[in-house]
């Protein structure tokens, strides 16, 4: 007999969904979902490494993870890996346009992970599904973007003291958690995956720079040699894309408000220029700033016919599309993941996947083999928590070095790459300040 916790939405309809044990669009789709997630296993070595461990030694036992994820290929794999642990995992979607419905269908099916997420949930939907993961009672939490931890914290309080720790996935989810932690509210340590070094220098730069390009280029087919392409932040990710847009052929534009960002931008051979400016002059915007209304109204009103407007940040709040509503109209679909909205005067604007993650949404995300390290961090990271070494105060916590160097060292060993070793006269000379000129 499934009974309701405290929270206060919690309706008949999540009920009914846990009770069935899963919210998927088809059951059917799981043969698919089963030789795909095989597929991204194969460049996921230092998980798959991880994942043999944690079926000898048991390390979650007990525990009950709830994980607020991108349903993936990638993310079924660490799921299996938790699951293999002794963890029992119930998943549920951290944007509502990524699931890929066969994978999700896999998990539910055939592996007894209590999945709850549709691609193109509505936003009742995606709530309900968050609702029916923290339903579990959960003593871990992993999340990507903070909802899960958010709702938690307003409409489920009464399973704060429950959670031993969690674990952030994402550069803005981190942001979340520690205005929440300023506040005094956060209510159980939280380790920030996304700060591990093997996290964010290769799922945000390599992963976010070659899918990003992927789901532009699925959604359009565009050619983007010649093209003018306006990358606003250059973070890790605006980084990735504009090297990668740049290896095809772009004319990179790099738009930022932090002065050194600014700087490396144009060392690095790009302009850098207001958005005023760039809106004039750009062929295709993609935003990774993780900021609201970084394309606005103003941009919206100077733009070149057929210009093309995306984003890879995590929420969909960085392109104003509200404002663009009003003063378009209307919309018409062209491609999947592409429409067409009109101005009054005729020019045309195109926005790709709503606005949201692009390269979640017209593509499949990131390449397995960054999230091999991404999520071996998550695996360990659950791990330490497990054995109760997180730390016991609620802040946001960084990864420890350890856990980060040996997901470097499992990646290199899994990609054949040996390394020089410091020999102790080298150590001592770092450790010495007595040796000068
Ligand atoms: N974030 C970006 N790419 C991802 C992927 N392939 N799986 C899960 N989360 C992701």
């Amino acid at each position: 007999m499934v009974k309701a916790t405290a929270a206060k939405k919690f309706s008949g309809k999540v009920l009914a969904m846990i009770q069935k044990g899963r919210d998927v669009r088809d059951p059917a789709l799981s043969k698919d979902g089963e030789m795909r997630v095989d597929w991204a296993a194969r460049d996921m070595p230092v998980l798959e490494s991880i994942t043999a461990r944690f079926k000898r030694s048991k390390p979650l036992d007990g525990h009950r993870i709830a994980a607020c994820l991108h349903v993936t290929t990638e993310t079924a794999n660490l799921a299996l890996a938790l699951a293999a642990g002794g963890a029992r995992v119930r998943l549920c979607a951290s944007n509502p346009l990524s699931t890929q419905d066969e994978v999700a269908a896999f998990l539910a099916k055939q592996k007894g992970i209590e999945v709850y997420a549709i691609r193109g949930e509505n936003r009742t939907v995606y709530y309900d599904h968050l609702r029916a993961a923290l339903e579990f009672k959960p003593t871990i939490t992993m999340d990507d973007g903070a909802d899960l931890v958010t709702l938690l914290h307003t409409e489920y309080t009464n399973l704060i003291d429950g959670v031993v720790a969690g674990t952030e996935e994402t550069t803005t989810g981190v942001i979340r958690l520690r205005a929440l932690a300023k506040a005094g509210k956060l209510g159980y340590p939280i380790i920030a995956v996304n700060d591990a070094l093997t996290k964010h220098m290769f799922d945000n730069r390599y992963g976010t720079g070659q899918s990003t390009l992927d789901g532009i280029l699925r959604a359009t087919n565009l050619l983007i040699a010649g093209k003018n392409v306006v990358v606003a932040g250059y973070g890790w990710c605006g980084r990735g894309f504009a090297m990668r847009a740049h290896g095809h052929g772009a004319h990179v534009i790099v738009t930022e408000v932090d002065p050194i960002k600014a700087i490396e931008a144009h060392m690095d051979g790009f302009k850098v220029m207001p958005m005023d400016k760039a809106a004039k002059i750009g062929d295709l915007f993609v935003t990774l700033t993780g900021d609201i209304n970084v394309i606005d109204k103003q941009h919206f009103a100077v733009m070149k016919d057929n210009a093309v407007v995306c984003n890879s940040g995590h929420f969909d709040v960085e392109i104003n599309l509200k404002a663009l509503k009003k003063m378009t109209k209307g919309a018409r679909e062209i491609r999947p993941n592409c429409v067409e909205r009109t101005m009054p005067n005729g020019r045309r604007i195109i926005v790709l996947a709503e606005g949201r993650l692009v390269n979640l949404s017209a593509a499949e995300g990131h390449a397995p083999s960054v999230m091999d390290m991404s999520f071996a961090n998550q695996a360990l990271c659950a791990e330490l928590i497990a054995k109760g070494r997180a730390g016991s105060e609620k802040i946001v916590y960084p990864v420890p070095e350890k856990i980060d160097t040996e997901v470097a060292k499992l990646k290199l060993k899994s990609l054949g790459i040996a390394i020089d070793k410091l020999t102790e006269e080298q150590q001592e000379y770092l450790a010495s300040y007595e040796i000068g000129t």
